[in-house]
């Protein structure tokens, strides 16, 4: 079982997540980084897979050589920003079936509204992997990992860049079987439900649209 919060300390993660932060970092150059850097976040967020083995044959002799076992994953991204996520650990994993939800903050009240929702079938049989670059208020978290178990999710883990103390929390209180894997858990939020220090708004900064 992971822990229900992973911080990936390990310095590739850091240094790239660094170079994310700085204002100064281009549209393309963001993107790029976020691509790498959730691959190497995948690695973390898909340990301890269900395994079993295969009868394959070397050129040298037969063996029962491990692999996944269980259905295709599921990755689930959590629109817009997630769509930054989703590309780099699909790298990773190829066949994983993909899934949308699609919620926005009401930026009066910070509170999730939904405007698409479309996953694949037999959720129930896969594990569920949501994938969202920052968990802040951890309102639209919370929100979309509700809409995964009301569809029939039962085995969910949480992929983030960026967490905020309040976030965790709030996940915690409300998903407690979801482990949550980031890159940092920063200081705090401001009245705005930016993450500070942060690096932004994730969306803005991975598509140009600021
Ligand atoms: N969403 C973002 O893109 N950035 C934040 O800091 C908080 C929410």
């Amino acid at each position: 079982m992971l822990e229900h919060l992973t911080v990936v300390t390990h310095p590739l993660v850091q240094h790239k997540l660094t170079l994310m932060r700085d204002k100064a970092t281009s549209t393309a150059e963001f993107r790029q980084l976020l691509r790498e850097i959730s691959q190497l976040l995948a690695y973390e967020v898909t340990r301890e897979l269900d395994m079993t083995t295969k009868r394959i044959e070397t050129p040298m002799q037969p063996m029962d050589a491990p692999v996944l076992a269980g259905k295709k994953l599921a990755l689930i991204s959590i629109l817009r920003a997630g769509n930054g996520l989703l590309d780099g650990v699909l790298e990773l994993i190829p066949s994983a079936r993909v899934g949308f939800v699609g919620l926005y903050r009401d930026e009066d009240t910070l509170e999730p509204v939904q405007y698409y929702f479309k996953v694949p079938e037999s959720l129930e049989d896969r594990l569920v992997i949501a994938v969202d670059p920052m968990l802040a208020t951890g309102n639209s978290s919370v929100a979309a990992i509700d809409l995964l178990k009301k569809a029939g999710a039962t085995n969910i883990r949480f992929l983030c860049l960026l967490a905020s103390p309040e976030g965790v929390e709030t996940m915690k209180a409300a998903h407690p079987d979801v482990p949550i894997v980031t890159a940092s858990v920063d200081e705090s939020l401001n009245d705005k439900g930016y993450i500070i220090p942060g690096l932004g708004d994730a969306g803005d900064r991975m598509f140009g649209t600021k």
